[in-house]
This record gives structure tokens, C-alpha cells and sequence, in this order.
């Protein structure tokens, strides 16, 4: 009886994991494709000082300085590109635009440091083995946790700014995205052996679990807190629909940073949170049929609270959102990994969901001939990037790529996917 208890998941699993053997999402061609675009943007923005993120309305190449909340992807799609290809001219290409990101790690200017240094460092460390980047992932997590407060118990997403209407003020508003900044915490505390940064990312994923989930596993995109009491004093959008909405990314990020706070602590709280979130998503009787998310989940819905963020008339046709479908595919393919009930169905889906991307739909495009998917959307409500590719659509794009290639070849008793 022991062992049977012992084996019979040991088998589900194996099962699970062969019968999810599948030929590759990207063919000879689209890899083809994909390099030729990630070529033109190599060859168009050679400006080490200048972050690759979108296209203009002409479809010009759109950047950024360093301290843009989407530096690091940039690196880090060079980083994925030498994985997928294997080819050394990635790699040295990937060095460059990482360490044009050197001064970063002593910023402490907002959240955003654990995706700028994570995405193309911690990728860094991960591909090519690069140790002396450890310090530089490290000396990040101290900076990021300036920003933790004893009182709210979470890290302060944005320093003190107005709401929507100009009158609500946020003296410590969180935002649901900052749960991706929690990886490079608890990478830092492997490499330095400091157990306070692991134990922030924890305190921060508990209390986001309590402030800003509803009791359906949707989310709220920003939570403000008292800094004296911890109370929480709002709970509202930015780039939603409405404050009682479902922001797409946001129930993504949401997603993501659960499932990574199980890879780190093992805490099945967190694993039965994030497939709740899952099922939330994948369930949601306004999700299209290829699995690509509208910009919000609520958008269009009807009876839904008429307070929304924007006029739709400017947008009649009610957009998806790539980006989203990217993160969400990304966080399936990781998530089927730990889950012995629901293994083999999030890993099914998160392959659905690669395919819908990798059509013709989204990856081929008249306006486009630099990044790699289009139909993302920034913030429909500041009107900024609608229908746009962007390139942390395309990040999530190839990190999920690679994992479902990693899931195919699988051939061990440990599956490295990140
Ligand atoms: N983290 C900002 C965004 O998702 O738009």
C-alpha cells in the first residue's frame, strides 16, 4: 500500500509528461522569421542607451531610456534568441544590451528594478552561467527593498501620485504586476544566502493574496495602503476597464507570480492560489475561443458597472491582448509541472495558446517588421500602444516557446525551466 501511494503519482506524472510530447510550435520558417525581425532591430537601433519596446503609429521603431519599467527585455529576447537558435552572434548581442543595464541595480526608484535586472541578468546567470552577475541581481534586491514598509507588509509598487479622477491621492499604491518583481528576491537569497529578501517576497505574495484577490481569484490592479495602520485605504485600476474589472495583464502578472512563488518556497498555499487564479482564466465565459484575452475580462460585458476608464467609442472594436496570452501561456507550461491533478490540462492549454499566437493572426503583420507578435495593448485608458506589438509580449512569447520545447525533450527526472 506504501508504495503503491508512492508510485501511482510517480506514474501519473511520467504518463502525463510523455503523452505531452508534441512537434514544436515554431517551424524552420517562423524561427526564421522571428530572427530576421529581432535582425532589423539589431541593425535599425544600435544605441546601447536605447530600449527597443513598440512602434509608432508609422510603424517606426519606438525606445526607451534605461529606467523604462520594459528595459530588460530587450536582453532578454537575445538571451531566449540564443537558446533558440543557439547561434554566439545572440549571445554577444545579449552581453551588450544587459550590461547597458549595469546602474540599474542601485536604483530604488520604483518596482520595477526585479523585471528590468531579472529578465536580463537573471537570464544572463541562467544561459551563458554569467556568476559575476549574481552581486548584480543582489545588490538590485537590497535597492528593491527599500521600498518594503513593516506596516503594510508590501513592497510600494509607485511613490505617492494621483488616481484616475486627480482627486483620490495614493500615498503607497501596489500594483498586482509587482508580484513578477518577487523572482529576483528569492534569486538573491540563494545567491547571498540572505533569507531577508526571500522572506519580503513572501510577506509581499500573502498580502497581495489578502488585499487585492476577490473571492473569485480575479484580481484588483492597484491596492493603496496606509503607510502608519497598513490599512488599505483603495482598491482601483489604472489601465483597466474599470476599478471592479479584470485588467488582463494584470490577472497574468497575477498568475505568474504565483506560480513562481511556489517554484521558490515549496508552499502549497501558493500552488492551490495560483491554479484558483488559473481556473479563473481559463473558465471565464469571455474568454475567445483561441484563448487570446480582450484587454480586459469584463470589457464589453454586459450589466457591467458603466464607470469605465475610457470612451468606447473611441475603441469599437473591443481588442485582445497578446501580451497577456503570452504570460498566461508562459506560467501554464510551469504550473502544469506541479500540478498532479491539472498537469496535463494546463500544459494542453498553454500549447493552445502558443499556436493561437504563432498564427498568422498575430505574428504576421502589414505594419510590423520588427518584434514578433502584434495585437497588444499598453493602456487603452491613457490611449498609449493600442494594438501594438510590444516587446514583453514577445518576451513571454519565447520563454514560453522554450519551456514547451523543454517539456518535449524531456528525458529526465528534473525539467529545467527557468
Ligand atoms: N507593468 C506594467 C504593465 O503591465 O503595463
Amino acid at each position: 500500500m506504501k508504495y503503491i501511494r508512492i508510485l501511482l503519482p510517480l506514474a501519473i506524472l511520467a504518463a502525463s509528461l510523455t503523452s505531452c510530447r508534441k512537434e514544436p510550435v515554431l517551424t524552420a520558417e517562423k524561427i526564421s522569421l522571428i530572427t530576421s525581425r529581432y535582425e532589423l532591430i539589431l541593425n535599425t537601433s544600435s544605441d546601447l542607451s536605447r530600449f527597443p519596446r513598440t512602434i509608432s503609429k508609422n510603424g517606426d521603431m519606438v525606445t526607451t531610456n534605461k529606467w523604462d519599467w520594459t528595459s530588460g527585455f530587450f536582453a532578454g529576447n537575445l538571451w531566449y534568441l540564443f537558446e533558440l537558435t543557439g547561434n554566439e552572434k545572440w549571445k554577444n548581442e545579449a552581453v551588450k544590451w544587459t550590461e547597458a543595464l549595469d546602474s540599474v541595480q542601485y536604483w530604488s526608484g520604483n518596482h520595477d528594478v526585479g523585471f528590468m535586472i531579472n529578465c536580463s541578468y537573471g537570464n544572463g546567470l541562467r544561459v551563458a552561467g554569467n556568476e559575476e552577475y549574481k552581486k548584480i541581481i543582489v545588490q538590485t534586491a537590497e535597492s528593491l527593498c527599500k521600498r518594503y514598509n513593516t506596516n503594510t507588509k508590501c513592497l510600494e509598487s509607485w511613490d505617492y501620485r494621483r488616481a484616475w479622477n486627480d482627486t483620490t491621492e495614493w500615498f503607497f499604491p501596489v500594483i498586482i504586476d509587482n508580484m513578477m518583481n518577487l523572482e529576483l528576491l528569492f534569486k538573491a537569497t540563494t545567491f547571498s544566502g540572505n533569507n531577508r529578501y526571500g522572506e519580503i517576497a513572501v510577506q509581499h505574495a500573502l498580502t497581495t493574496m489578502k488585499n487585492h484577490y476577490r473571492p473569485d481569484y480575479s484580481c484588483y490592479h492597484v491596492v493603496d495602503y496606509d503607510t502608519i495602520t497598513g490599512n488599505v485605504l483603495d482598491k482601483a485600476t489604472c489601465q483597466g476597464f474599470t476599478d471592479e474589472s479584470s485588467w488582463s495583464r494584470g490577472q497574468a502578472w497575477g498568475l505568474y507570480g504565483y506560480v513562481l512563488c511556489y517554484r521558490y518556497t515549496k508552499d502549497p498555499q501558493f500552488l492551490s492560489f495560483a491554479e484558483n487564479i488559473a481556473g479563473f482564466l481559463l473558465n471565464h465565459p469571455g474568454l475567445p475561443e483561441d484563448l487570446v484575452p480582450y484587454w480586459d475580462y469584463n470589457v464589453g460585458e454586459k450589466g457591467f458597472s458603466p464607470e469605465w476608464k475610457y470612451d468606447p467609442s473611441d475603441y469599437p472594436v473591443i481588442l485582445r491582448d497578446a501580451s497577456a496570452a503570452a504570460i498566461i501561456s508562459s506560467a501554464l507550461f510551469e504550473l502544469g509541472t506541479y500540478s498532479l491533478s491539472n498537469g496535463r490540462k494546463y500544459r494542453a492549454t498553454a500549447t493552445r495558446i502558443l499556436k493561437s499566437l504563432a498564427s498568422p493572426v498575430y505574428m504576421e503583420s502589414t505594419v510590423d517588421k520588427y518584434f514578433i507578435l502584434n495585437h497588444s495593448v499598453g493602456s487603452i485608458p491613457h490611449k498609449a500602444e493600442v494594438d501594438k506589438p510590444l516587446v514583453y509580449a514577445d518576451y513571454y512569447f519565447l520563454e514560453a516557446v522554450l519551456r514547451q520545447e523543454r517539456l518535449n525533450s524531456y528525458a529526465g527526472y528534473t525539467i529545467p525551466l527557468y
